[in-house]
C-alpha cells in the first residue's frame, strides 16, 4: 500500500483511440446496442469492458466490501465486479446504478436470485440523476466504474463523482474505483479527492495482464484506490 504522488504523463494513444471512435449524446449511448461476448462489452463502437480486467475488479470489490454492510456500485458492465461483490457474504445489501438499458437488462438476469431475496437492487439511469435520490451516509462501500461518455471525461470520469461519494458514504466507509492511473495518483487526482473531503487516501498497485491490442489501457499495472471517509 502506498500514499505517494505520481505526476505521470497522459497516455495519448488511449485518448486517440477513443477520439477516433467518437462520442455521441447520452441518448445515443443508451440507444446504441450493447454487444456482449464472453470476453468483451462494446457500446457505440467503444471497448467498454474486457474480461482481462477480472483480477483488478476482484481487488476493487475487496476494497468496496471491506466494511461489509451496504455497498453501492456505479456501472454494471459485464457484471464482473458485481459477481465478486455478491460473493462476499459480508455484503448485506448491494445497489447498482446503470444507465444503459441493454446492460440493465443483463443485470436484471444476472441479479435475479439476489433480487428475489432482497439483497440486490438495480437503479436504471445516469448516476448524476440517480444518486441525489439516495440518502446521505447510507453506504459502507462504493465501487465506481463507469465509462467516459465525452472527450473531456477520458481518463477522469470518476473525478466528478468524488463529492457525491463523500456524501453517500458512512463514516469509515470505503470508496474505490477504476483509477486510470498506472503507478500513483496524479496531483490533480489527489486535489480532487482532498477537495471532496477525503483525507485518508491510499492505494495498491495491481499487476495486470493487459492484452497488447487493448485500446483503452496500455500499462501492466493500475492502482486500486483505498479511500476512506473519516
Ligand atoms: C466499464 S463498465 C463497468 C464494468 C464492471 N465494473 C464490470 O466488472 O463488468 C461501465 C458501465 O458504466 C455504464 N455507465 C457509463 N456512464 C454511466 C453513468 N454516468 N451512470 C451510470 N452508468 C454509466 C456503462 O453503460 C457501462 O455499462
Amino acid at each position: 500500500m502506498k500514499t505517494d504522488v505520481n505526476d505521470s504523463p497522459a497516455m495519448p494513444a488511449t485518448v486517440r483511440t477513443r477520439l477516433d471512435i467518437g462520442f455521441g449524446t447520452r441518448e445515443q449511448w443508451c440507444l446504441a446496442p450493447a454487444t456482449f461476448t464472453d470476453e468483451t462489452l462494446k457500446i457505440a463502437g467503444h471497448p467498454v469492458m474486457e474480461r482481462w480486467e477480472g483480477s483488478y475488479m476482484g481487488r476493487l470489490a475487496g476494497i468496496a466490501s471491506a466494511a461489509g454492510g451496504s455497498v453501492l456500485e456505479v456501472g454494471f458492465g459485464m457484471g464482473i465486479s458485481a459477481t465478486a461483490l455478491l460473493a462476499d457474504e459480508r455484503v448485506k445489501s448491494y445497489t447498482v446504478i446503470e444507465c444503459h438499458p441493454g446492460v440493465a437488462t443483463r443485470a436484471l438476469a444476472m441479479l435475479d436470485a439476489e433480487m428475489a431475496r432482497m439483497r440486490a437492487r438495480l437503479m436504471v439511469g445516469f448516476w448524476e440523476e440517480v444518486t441525489p435520490l439516495l440518502a446521505a451516509a447510507s453506504f459502507d462501500g462504493i465501487l465506481f466504474d463507469t465509462y467516459p461518455l465525452t472527450e473531456a471525461d477520458i481518463h477522469q470520469n470518476h473525478f466528478a463523482f468524488f463529492p457525491e461519494a463523500f456524501r453517500l458514504l458512512r463514516s469509515g466507509g470505503f470508496l474505490t474505483y477504476y483509477s486510470d492511473e498506472a503507478t500513483g495518483f496524479s496531483r490533480e487526482h489527489l486535489d480532487r479527492l482532498w477537495g471532496a473531503g477525503f483525507t485518508d487516501v491510499k492505494f495498491d498497485v495491481c499487476e495486470l495482464d493487459t492484452p497488447a491490442d487493448c485500446e483503452y489501457w496500455m500499462s501492466d499495472t493500475m492502482i486500486a484506490p483505498i479511500v476512506r471517509k473519516p
